[in-house]
């Protein structure tokens, strides 16, 4: 008899064949709240849950996934959703999805800095609108990438895979975190122990930490005053780092030159101020959004199952 799973949200065809073939899931490829999950989970029997990161696990509702589920395993890195000490305390094994997504993420992170120093917004918008008219050579100038200096808040995975990205592009790297990294990992990149004396050597800062209460809010008006004038930013980590009023306020009176922006607070009902900014470029939480990274990482989820649901170590569990 297959073991039985419940998968709360739609994931890509390669992963959903291998799940028919392994398991007995009734996937209806649908978005579920934490009640659909609840109830499918107790219907079924089942002895394993896939989530992603789009609905919050907090202990009120970790505590009310039935005992015969044996293992919830999130398809995504992050793991702010869940309520860890929660899960710990109950004993549930959970697992994340760390590294498959490290290259993709840091593409589309890299691809809103390009995009923020070179207008990708407004250019678009211009083609889209039949382009009417050319342009003079001192019109809607961008900023040149190499020899400019970018910050990263987190130099883990994706952070370090945006560095090496910039240092291709001849950008010099700063970076801030919980710990200096040795030199293999830093790659010249150079360390401030504080976050807020770094900002004022960023031509473009790029946040790279992981979401919850250590990093909720660490960009508020604050610390985007202490960026230079005509400063770039880039969020494709998570919404809750930011102030966004004070993104707003920083992108409107031209304190920043623009914003590349993958995630934010509310999620998909973002903040439609920044819509009507020409110059933030916007994705709606794409950055694992490829094919390959995808498929790899609903894969790794399922290794993780496969291993708990046989007994073996799950080789990504969050908690210890
Ligand atoms: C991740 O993997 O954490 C992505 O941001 C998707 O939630």
């Amino acid at each position: 008899m297959k073991p039985r799973l419940i998968v709360s949200r739609q994931i890509a065809a390669a992963v959903v064949d291998r799940i028919h073939a392994e398991y007995d899931c009734p996937y209806e490829g649908k978005e579920m709240t934490v009640d659909d999950v609840i109830a499918a989970l107790t219907a079924h029997k089942a002895d394993a849950l896939m989530i992603t990161s789009h609905v919050k696990w907090d202990a009120a509702a970790i505590a009310r996934i039935p005992d015969h589920v044996k293992i919830l395993a999130t398809c995504s890195v992050g793991t702010d959703h869940l309520e860890i000490p929660a899960l710990k305390a109950r004993g549930l094994p959970a697992t994340n999805t760390p590294d498959v997504l490290t290259e993709c993420t840091a593409d589309l992170a890299f691809m809103l800095l390009l995009n923020a120093f070179r207008r990708g917004y407004e250019y678009d918008a211009i083609m889209r609108d039949g382009w009417k008219r050319g342009y003079g050579l001192g019109e809607m100038l961008g900023l040149r990438a190499a020899g400019k200096t970018l910050g990263i808040l987190g130099l883990g995975r994706i952070g370090r895979a945006m560095a090496q990205r910039a240092r291709g592009f001849g950008m010099r790297v700063l970076y801030s975190g919980p710990r200096r990294l040795t030199p293999d990992l830093e790659q010249g990149a150079e360390y401030f122990a504080d976050f807020r004396a770094m900002l004022p050597h960023c031509d473009a800062l790029s946040l790279h930490a992981p979401g919850g209460a250590g990093t909720a809010g660490i960009m508020n008006a604050e610390t985007f005053a202490l960026l230079p004038k005509g400063a770039v930013f880039v969020n494709a980590s998570r919404g809750g780092l930011v102030d966004e009023d004070a993104l707003v306020d920083a992108l409107t009176s031209g304190h920043l030159f623009a914003a590349g922006l993958d995630v934010f607070r509310s999620e998909p009902g973002f903040d439609k101020r920044f819509a009507a900014l020409p110059n933030v470029f916007l994705c709606p939480h794409m950055g694992s959004a490829t094919v390959e990274t995808r498929n790899a990482m609903g894969f790794r989820a399922l290794d993780n199952i496969a291993a708990v649901l046989a007994g073996r170590p799950a080789p990504d569990m969050i908690w210890s």
